[in-house]
């Protein structure tokens, strides 16, 4: 069973739907979760200690400043101790705090020292959620790898009807258990994968180049995301100026050349992600001195192709991953041609990446994609921080490799 002995940090805040984590509380431990509470000021107002300590047979968190608590269980070591952060209900308040980094109490601190996924579980007044304040958390706070569940449109404690309204205690019961699933399979399964990203330099001579605007953010971020959800994963990364995650195995590379050979060492792998903006052509022949101001320097850029890593690994019978997924950056006719890139290369799934847009693509941190799978399925991602849309792909694929894997066992 999913939920069996996992352990849940509950944060409850200080809104009307505070009374429906008793409920859920009773219904994960009784499924055999571990939950601990953190209690803020606001949500004291109300639950009860009392009622959230009868049912979770554990004690309830409030103070910061608790000399007890901080000997017995401190600040950093409650979200260590956890599988999962869930916060319910997630106020406004809550929200616009998180947005700011703010670690001013007990939950805000825990959350911001969390080295695990935190779940908000909204529940506000409609015109609180659509205000262009909390919309705007919202937008950071998806950015900053917070999820969410709800909220839901319905009819509010205040009478009102819309947007705002928390997730039922079953519907947030159902979103953990699959959670876990989710994590508990991808764990045994032991996927691996290998994600190149940036550009590559095309030496001509010891101080010049070839290369792209590409900044290698996208490649990084599916990196991140792919490593976040427990897929093993390596980073074959041309120059970037990013700062590397010190958890992330990154292999520094600079010309195609490099990247073929790293890659094809690296492979077989269940999924192999090519972000990388890499050069179509090389010069024949790399001067060994710096090559002179003359009249005739101009004509000695002779060009040779590169091998297109992407389409080797896809017809290859033996480096081709479980899911092969390219990126196709297009000025025109994004569609079409991405589709005929993903047949051409035998690709599973390609990210179509419109980059005539100055606001999205290359070199910014926004990115707007589509991804396209083999059976012609598409999705359109909105315009978004590139963590986000990194966090979709990421999800994408998992959800591909697990359906392969339930296929051929
Ligand atoms: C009766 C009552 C009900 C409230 N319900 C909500 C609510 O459902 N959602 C919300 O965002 N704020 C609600 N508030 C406002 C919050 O309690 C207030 O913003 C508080 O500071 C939030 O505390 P927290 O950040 O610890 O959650 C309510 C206030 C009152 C007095």
């Amino acid at each position: 069973m999913s939920l069996q002995n996992k352990k849940l940090l509950l944060i409850i805040g200080g809104g009307i739907s505070a009374y429906k984590a008793l409920d859920l509380t009773r219904l994960l431990v009784k499924n055999n979760v571990e939950v601990k509470t953190i209690l803020t000021k606001s949500g004291k107002e109300f639950v009860t200690p009392l009622s959230i300590m009868s049912l979770s047979n554990n004690k309830v968190f409030e103070d910061i400043f608790d000399v007890n608590n901080e000997k017995e269980i401190d600040h950093i070591s409650l979200s260590r101790w956890a599988d999962l952060v869930l916060v319910l209900p997630t106020t406004a308040n809550m929200m616009s705090k998180l947005n700011l980094g703010k670690a001013e109490d007990l939950a805000t601190t825990v959350i911001l020292a969390s080295n695990k996924d935190v779940l908000l579980v909204p529940a506000m007044n409609v015109r609180m959620w659509l205000h262009k304040a909390t919309q705007n958390s919202l937008k950071n706070l998806l950015d900053f790898g917070y999820k969410f569940i709800g909220p839901v449109s319905g009819e509010m404690a205040c009478g009102e009807y819309g947007e705002g309204k928390m997730s039922s205690p079953r519907q947030i019961f159902s979103y953990l258990k699959d959670y876990f699933n989710n994590r508990d399979l991808v764990k045994k399964k032991k996927f691996s994968a290998v994600v190149t990203t940036g550009p590559t330099r095309e030496y001509i001579d010891p101080v010049r180049y070839m290369s792209n605007e590409s900044s290698g953010k996208q490649g990084y971020e599916i990196a991140l995301a792919l490593s976040k959800l427990g897929v093993k994963t390596t980073l074959v990364a041309g120059p970037t100026s990013i700062n590397f995650s010190k958890e992330m195995n990154v292999k520094n590379i600079t010309s195609a050349e490099e990247m073929m050979i790293v890659v094809k060492k690296l492979l077989p792998a269940d999924v192999v992600v090519c972000a990388a903006a890499v050069a179509d052509f090389r010069p024949k022949k790399k001067e060994k001195n710096k090559i002179k101001k003359c009249n005739e320097a101009h004509s000695l850029l002779n060009l040779e192709k590169n091998t297109d890593i992407l389409e080797y690994i896809g017809k290859s019978n033996k480096l081709k991953p479980k899911l092969l997924v390219g990126f196709s950056a297009e000025t025109e006719n994004l569609i079409g041609n991405s589709i005929r890139k993903l047949n051409q290369k035998y690709c599973d799934m390609i990210i179509a990446n419109n980059i005539s847009k100055k606001n999205t693509g290359f070199n910014v941190d926004y990115n707007k994609v589509l991804i396209i799978e083999k059976n012609g399925k598409i999705l359109d991602l909105p315009r978004n921080k590139k963590s986000y849309i990194a966090a979709k792909i990421a999800k994408k694929i998992i959800d591909n490799l697990l359906i392969n894997d339930q296929n051929t066992n």
